[in-house]
Order: structure tokens, then C-alpha cells, then sequence
């Protein structure tokens, strides 16, 4: 997993089964940066608080409290370059 950008148009990348998927890197909780958690599966944890985030979806996947999903990206890959559809 990989993140991309600054401030609030920060991104993450992630391989989950050779297929990859992009989504925003801001936790909407109080704005950790979910491309620092720790990756397992297909699922980010917020390093702050520990919300847990379907890459795949970009929605809060465990909380203590509902969290409005992030958005998710298609990414295109031609030959080594992944383009995100934002
Ligand atoms: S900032 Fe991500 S869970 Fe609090």
C-alpha cells in the first residue's frame, strides 16, 4: 500500500489479489492519515483512533461510531503506470 498527493486530496493505492484499488487517505473521524496504518487483506487501519477501512469500497468497515464512507477510485493500469479515475 502506497499513498500519493497532499493535504485533503491525499490517496492511497493497494494490491489486494493482483488487483489494485484507490481510495482517499484522510480518516473523516479526526483526519488521520490512513495511508500510514498498518494494511492486512484488504483492509486499512487508521493509526489515531484504529477505524478499520474497506480499500476496496472505502467504507468504515469497524468504528465505535458510524463514519460516513471515503471515497474510492478506479485505478487503470497501463503496463507499469496506474492511472486513478478521480
Ligand atoms: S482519525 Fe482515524 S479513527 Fe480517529
Amino acid at each position: 500500500m502506497k499513498g500519493a498527493g497532499k493535504g485533503e486530496n491525499k490517496i492511497l493505492v493497494a494490491n489486494v489479489d493482483g488487483k489494485f484499488y484507490a481510495m482517499r487517505a484522510i480518516c473523516n473521524h479526526h483526519g488521520g492519515p490512513l495511508d500510514e496504518g498498518p494494511f492486512y487483506e484488504k483492509e486499512v487501519t487508521c493509526p489515531w483512533h484504529g477505524s478499520v477501512w474497506d480499500v476496496t469500497t472505502g467504507k468504515c468497515t469497524w468504528f465505535s461510531e458510524p463514519l460516513k464512507d471515503e471515497p474510492a477510485y478506479k485505478v487503470v493500469v497501463e503496463g507499469d503506470t496506474l492511472f486513478v479515475e478521480m
